[in-house]
């Protein structure tokens, strides 16, 4: 392994296939990226595994797809068009741009980390009579970190919570944040910046023909709710889900496919009686938090982190973070919208955007939880925790050690590789050939015939494939194959007409949401 293993990671996404940038020959277009075929494979994969989760395993969840081009009024009800902004300062000398909130949270974590670190130290000076608390309080130095972070802290939130620019400027200097390039701390002011792409409409100029590019999925639903509602014969509490792309100008695209400008979105609205908000918000992280443990993903990796500034729209908020190679970072949201939306555009349009509860007898306009994740931050969460780097017992040489994408079977690109034994031996590439022209109805399959069997196998591990089927001399005789086990390496003789049982059996879906 290098010393940067986020470096490897991308290095194997290119060399694999699986991710591109975008207009590489060109060299490249920032913050896009193109899926190559095995990523296509594995982005597919994700999507299904979340589809499958909210609408094929919910009575009470149905599907959309909604354009991405919509009405321009839709962004001025939904509040983006004053209020999708981010707050970005210059270096006066490097002329490099930043977010500034980015900036001081990270100076922020960094006062945190120190006093962290002689927490740790403490603990390990003094073993099991240490009381963490007690230490927090008594440390002066401890204590003085923590009351630093807090004081700063809070004057950051309010002045986000304000659109305070002034105020924003006024902690980076406090804080005396230096550019990352220059070391220089003399900044612009900060000023806003709004994330939405826009383009025109067919031949009519200015203002009126702006249409934006939808920065977020949620909007077609919430215009839509009501056409789905009617006819889905839906009854409150139920929810809309939607797979698709959003665009987003960010001030600085980074850290490979975390922070992209075209990206994919998995969002799903979930009306409720006004109310009863609360007790959903809280389902709704129980169960999307499951949804991410039964991938195998380790708990140490995942955590909740509650919003401190709300958005616009929001009576409550928490973020699913995972531990990208690079941090914690925010993986999904989960948001209690209240009937911030579906109310704005009611006023906007001058349409009902209200639902008929026959049990109370009552219209209202109902309040919505929603749960919200990207498709292409899932996909490198996925990918961190498959890539592995690990030596193989018994074997040689450039055999010895391997590069294997440990996916859980269900999401892996391809299922199972079919490989006969030699190349030059038409008995065993017509059998394997056989065997790969049956089950490739069923699942995506390779057959590969083509240098030693031992790189055939450090091939298929690379891009995460969990069962590789040889076919060799024993198969002519008594019809049976080796089928080999990606993670285990453990090889076992089956029948070829059991081969496809024991795939599916891997594979499936079900034994995840079991
Ligand atoms: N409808 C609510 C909404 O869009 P968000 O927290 O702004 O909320 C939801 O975005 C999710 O979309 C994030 O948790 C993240 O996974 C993904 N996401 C947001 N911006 C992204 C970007 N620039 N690149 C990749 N994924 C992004």
């Amino acid at each position: 392994m290098s010393a940067d293993p986020f470096k490897d990671l991308v290095s194997h996404c290119k060399e694999y296939g699986f991710i591109f940038q975008s207009s590489e020959i060109y060299d490249g277009l920032s913050g896009v990226y193109d899926y190559g075929s095995y990523g296509i494979e594995l982005k597919n994969n994700i999507k299904s595994y979340w589809w499958k989760a909210m609408v094929q395993n919910h009575e009470n969840i149905v599907g959309l797809d909604s354009a991405i081009m919509m009405h321009p009024e839709i962004w001025k009800a939904s509040g983006h068009v004053d209020a999708f902004n981010d707050p970005l300062v210059d270096s006066k000398v490097s002329n490099k741009r930043y977010r500034a909130d980015v900036l001081i949270e990270e100076a922020l974590e960094k006062i945190m980390g120190k006093a962290e670190k002689e927490i740790e130290k403490a603990r390990k000076r003094f073993g099991d009579d240490f009381v963490e608390e007690q230490y927090r309080r008594d440390n002066t130095r401890v204590a003085e970190y923590i009351q630093k972070h807090d004081e700063i802290n809070q004057r950051f939130v309010d002045a986000m919570s304000k659109n305070d620019m002034v105020g924003l400027k006024a902690v980076i200097e406090e804080l005396e944040i230096a550019d990352p390039v220059s070391g220089s701390k003399e900044w612009t002011d900060v000023r806003q910046f709004n994330l939405m792409f826009h383009t025109q409409l067919g031949n009519i100029a200015g203002e009126e023909g702006k249409l934006y590019l939808r920065p977020e999925t949620a909007q077609g639903i919430f215009v839509n709710f009501l056409n789905v509602q009617k006819t889905t014969r839906q009854k409150l509490p139920f929810g809309i889900a939607q797979i698709g792309k959003a665009f987003r100008n960010e001030i600085i695209a980074r850290q490979f496919i975390f922070r992209m400008r075209e990206f994919e979105q998995m969002e799903m609205q979930f009306f409720v009686q006004p109310g009863s908000e609360m007790k959903w918000y809280a389902y709704w992280k129980e169960a999307r938090m499951n949804w991410h443990k039964a991938l195998g993903t380790p708990e140490s990796k995942l955590r909740f982190h509650d919003h401190e500034n709300l958005a616009h729209y929001a009576n409550a908020a928490v973020d699913v973070q995972f531990e990208f190679p690079f941090g914690f970072k925010e993986l999904e949201g989960i948001h209690s919208r209240t009937d911030f939306d579906l109310k704005s555009h009611q006023e906007l349009s001058g349409k009902k955007l209200q639902y008929f509860d026959p049990e109370t007898n009552e219209n209202y306009v109902p309040y919505v939880v929603e749960t919200s994740i990207g498709v292409d931050r899932m996909f490198l969460a996925v990918l961190t925790n498959a890539y592995t780097e690990e030596e193989v017992p018994d074997a040689e040489g450039k055999e010895s050690t391997r590069i294997v994408l440990k996916f859980p079977p269900a999401l892996a690109p391809v299922k199972c590789a079919i490989l006969p034994l030699l190349k030059n031996n038409d008995a065993l590439t017509g059998t394997a050939r056989e065997i790969f022209d049956d089950l490739k109805f069923n699942f995506l399959c390779q057959y590969d015939e083509k240098d030693a069997i031992g790189r055939r196998y450090r091939r298929q591990d690379a891009i995460g494939t969990p069962y590789c089927v040889t076919v060799d001399h024993q198969t002519l005789e008594d019809q049976t194959v080796t089928i080999r086990e990606r993670d285990s390496l453990k090889q076992d003789r089956i029948p070829i007409s059991k081969i496809r049982e024991v795939v599916e059996a891997g594979i499936s879906f079900r034994s995840l949401f079991q």
